[in-house]
C-alpha cells in the first residue's frame, strides 16, 4: 500500500496501519489523496483539521497522538502487529491485577494440560505469548516454556517481565503462520491463548497456523487454544463490552471496547481511560477480528491433521473462555 509521509518525510501511514505524534504536521490533501476511499476510518488527533464533510473519512478528535486505521486491504498480520506493538506497555492494565491473572491462569491451564497429556513436566510452546500472561505462569509452575509472538514490542516486554520474575523462558518473534524462526520442535503442547486465533481473518491463514503448530508438536502432542465464545456472540453482535473499572481513588482507570461489526468480522476499539492529576486521558487502539465459530475451528484443525478435537466449557474449567484441545496424530 502507499505510504503517507508527514512534512518531515517520516512515514505515518503504512504497513502498521499507522501512527504519528502530536507534533507531526501533515498535509491534509496528501492524507486524503493517499488514504482515499479505501480508508475505512481515520481517527484523527491533535493538529489535523480534517473535515467531517470528507465522505471517505470518519474523524475523531482528542488531544493526544494521531492514529489512522489501516486501509481495508491491509488488515492482516501487520495491522495486528501494530495494535499489539502499541499496546505492549499498557497491556497489563486491561487486567485488574495482571500478576494475579498470571497466577490464576497458570493455576487452571497448568493442571488441565498436565491431566490431558499425562505429563507433569511439559515442553510447551506458547505461540501467541503477548507480554507473557500464560507463558510466565506456566514456566513458574516448572514447565519448560518457549514463547513466541508476532509483536516484537510484546515479546520485548515479556522478556523483561521474565527477568523481573526470575523465570526461564526462551522468547522469539514469530508469526504463528510461519514458525520456522522458532528453532525448537517436538513440543508436548502448543498453546495459543486469549483469542489470538480470531486475528487470522481467513481460513487459509487459520489452517496455515494449525499446520505450523502441528509441525512444532511431537507425535501425539496437544494443541490448546482459548477463544471467545463467538457461537454466542454472533447471535447478538454486541456493540460493546461492558466497561471494567479498576484502581484506587486518584488513579482509577476504565477499560472498555466498542465493536463495529461488518458481517462476521468486527473492528475492535479498545479504550483505556486513566485518571491523572490533570483529569482523565485515554488511549485508543484498533484491531480487526473475525467471529470464529467452533465448527470452523474444529473443521480447520481436522483438515490440518489433528484428531480428538474437544471443546472445554468455562463452567467445566473455570477459565474465562472456551478451550479447544486436539491431538497431533500419534503416528
Ligand atoms: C489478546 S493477545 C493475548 C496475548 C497473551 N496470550 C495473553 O493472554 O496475554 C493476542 C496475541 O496474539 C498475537 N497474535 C495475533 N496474531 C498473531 C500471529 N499471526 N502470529 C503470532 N501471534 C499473533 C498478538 O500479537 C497478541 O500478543
Amino acid at each position: 500500500m502507499a505510504s503517507l509521509l508527514n512534512r518531515q518525510g517520516q512515514r505515518i501511514f503504512g504497513s502498521h496501519g499507522l501512527i504519528a505524534r502530536s507534533d507531526d504536521s501533515f498535509d491534509k490533501e496528501n492524507l486524503i489523496k493517499h488514504s482515499g476511499s479505501d480508508c475505512l476510518k481515520v481517527v484523527v488527533f491533535g493538529n489535523i483539521a480534517a473535515s467531517a464533510s470528507e465522505p471517505e473519512l470518519q474523524c475523531f478528535f482528542t488531544h493526544d497522538n494521531a492514529h489512522y486505521h489501516a486501509r481495508k486491504d491491509d488488515r492482516n498480520m501487520t495491522t495486528t502487529q501494530g495494535f499489539y506493538d502499541d499496546l505492549a506497555e499498557h497491556y497489563h492494565l486491561i487486567f485488574e491485577d495482571w500478576s494475579r491473572s498470571i497466577e490464576r491462569q497458570a493455576g487452571i491451564l497448568g493442571p488441565l494440560l498436565e491431566r490431558y497429556t499425562g505429563l507433569s513436566a511439559l515442553r510447551l510452546l506458547d505461540c501467541s505469548c503477548g507480554i507473557g500472561t500464560q507463558a510466565l505462569g506456566l514456566a513458574q509452575r516448572g514447565h519448560t516454556v518457549v514463547a513466541s509472538d508476532l509483536s516484537r514490542a510484546s515479546v520485548a516486554r515479556a522478556q523483561r517481565e521474565a527477568r523481573r520474575l526470575g523465570v526461564e523462558v526462551q522468547f522469539h518473534v514469530a508469526d504463528m503462520r510461519e514458525l520456522n524462526s522458532v528453532p525448537a520442535e517436538g513440543f508436548d503442547v502448543v498453546l495459543a491463548a486469549d483469542n489470538a486465533l480470531p486475528h487470522l481473518l481467513s481460513e487459509v491463514d487459520l489452517s496455515r497456523a494449525f499446520e505450523q503448530m502441528g509441525s512444532k508438536l511431537r507425535r501425539g502432542g496437544t494443541l490448546a487454544a482459548t477463544v471467545r465464545d463467538y457461537d454466542q456472540l454472533i447471535q447478538t453482535r454486541p456493540a460493546m463490552q461492558p466497561p471494567a473499572f479498576f484502581g484506587a481513588a486518584g488513579q482509577r482507570r476504565i477499560v472498555h471496547q466498542v465493536w463495529d461489526w461488518d458481517g462476521t468480522e468486527y473492528d475492535l476499539h479498545l479504550y483505556i481511560s486513566f485518571e491523572t492529576a490533570v483529569g482523565w486521558v485515554y488511549k485508543h487502539y484498533i484491531s480487526r477480528y473475525r467471529a470464529l465459530l467452533r465448527a470452523e475451528i474444529s473443521a480447520s484443525l481436522e483438515r490440518a491433521g489433528f484428531t480428538g478435537v474437544e471443546w472445554l466449557e468455562p463452567q467445566a474449567t473455570s477459565f474465562y473462555q472456551p478451550i479447544v484441545v486436539a491431538r497431533k496424530e500419534p503416528s
